[in-house]
């Protein structure tokens, strides 16, 4: 394996066959292709689950060959401000497209981190260039996204890859790279990705830099997550008002495995929402940890809100 050779860039489709999980928006997409004609598009969904990818396959085949020359990828929260991003579209959009091709094709990534006035300007670029160029909006929210924008684009809404998805992607690596992953390793890469491709395949790439014969040891800790069973545990035992032996766990997954502070509750959120717990009572624990993981990203301190959060699942039941 040549080093530092990127996984996600070699097992990226080319085509829009070959994106997984995504056959709602395929179709509607190939129907472009084959019309040669696009309108805007605003694709819009979670991270790593195909939205650049397709934006590729889609100027790839719509253009063939010239695709480089008709096709340019900016970021809308160019650090440099959205006027510097406006000067990219029209130096590119000022020139004619190549080829047989009638328009240009731009691809704007996270569009949704603009403010609402940069947004305003972007619209109006998009206005004063629509003759030669088609935009295609990325996003993770469509409703940070201006109306003007959204009525302008046809939108896509782009899913978490379903567990089959990631595992005949998995497949094809480890075949294409001489790795044997056993069925439990195979569920703890559906687990750790949840949905997104890049997770999926950055986790075996590092599990692979430690061995070819992957199991779930490999896998948990290449990704440092926890596994599932553990988290179960310590929310067991927080349910159960058993404070010191679910702080005690706690420890374990913050100190021994590194987990950090919001790891563990994006993981206790997936506990959660399959825990065996009635309704209300579960409504007011996701509540508690919504709370939570609130405070850890506004910077208050990650032990004690953990800490906080396993004693308050303690009364949880109480509190009805
Ligand atoms: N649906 C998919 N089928 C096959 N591979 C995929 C798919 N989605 C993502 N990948 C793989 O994951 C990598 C990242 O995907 P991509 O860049 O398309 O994600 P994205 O949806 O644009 O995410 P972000 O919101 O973070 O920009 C790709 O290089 C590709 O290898
Ligand atoms: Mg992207």
């Amino acid at each position: 394996m040549a080093l530092e050779e990127v996984w996600l860039e070699k097992y990226r489709p080319d085509t829009l066959d070959e994106v997984l999980g995504q056959d709602h928006v395929i179709d509607r997409l190939q129907g472009y292709v084959d019309a040669g004609q696009l309108p805007h598009l605003l694709f819009a969904g979670p991270a790593g689950v195909g939205k650049t990818t397709c934006a590729i396959a889609l100027a790839k085949q719509l253009f063939g060959d010239d695709w480089e020359n008709n096709f340019q990828e900016l970021n809308a929260s160019d650090e440099r401000g959205i006027n510097t991003v406006r000067t990219k579209i029209k130096d590119f959009a000022r020139t004619a497209p190549l080829g047989e091709a009638d328009f240009k094709v731009i691809f704007l990534d996270e569009a949704d981190n603009l403010t609402s006035d940069a947004q305003a300007a972007l619209r109006r670029t998009m206005e004063q260039y629509a003759q030669t160029c088609r935009f295609i909006l990325s996003c993770n929210y469509s409703s940070r996204i201006i109306d003007p924008i959204q009525s302008r684009c046809t939108i896509f809404r782009f899913r978490p890859i379903p567990e089959e998805g990631i595992r005949s992607m998995v497949e094809r690596v480890a075949k294409r790279e001489g790795l044997s992953i056993d069925e439990e390793a195979m569920e703890a890469v559906e687990y750790i990705a949840d949905g997104d491709m890049r997770g999926a395949v950055n986790t075996v790439q590092m599990a692979a830099s430690v061995s070819t014969d992957i199991d779930s040891d490999v896998i948990y800790e290449a990704a440092t997550a926890a596994r599932p069973e553990e988290v179960e545990d310590m929310v067991g035992l927080a349910l159960e008002a058993e404070y010191l032996d679910a702080r005690d766990k706690l420890d374990t997954l913050l100190v021994d495995q590194g987990l950090s502070g919001e790891d563990v509750v994006k993981q206790v959120h997936k506990t959660l929402v399959d825990a065996p717990v009635d309704d209300e009572l579960k409504v007011r624990l996701i509540d508690r940890l919504g709370d939570t993981e609130y405070r850890l990203v506004m910077g208050a301190n990650e032990r004690v809100q953990l800490e906080a959060m396993l004693a308050h699942f303690g009364i949880a039941d109480d509190e009805a």
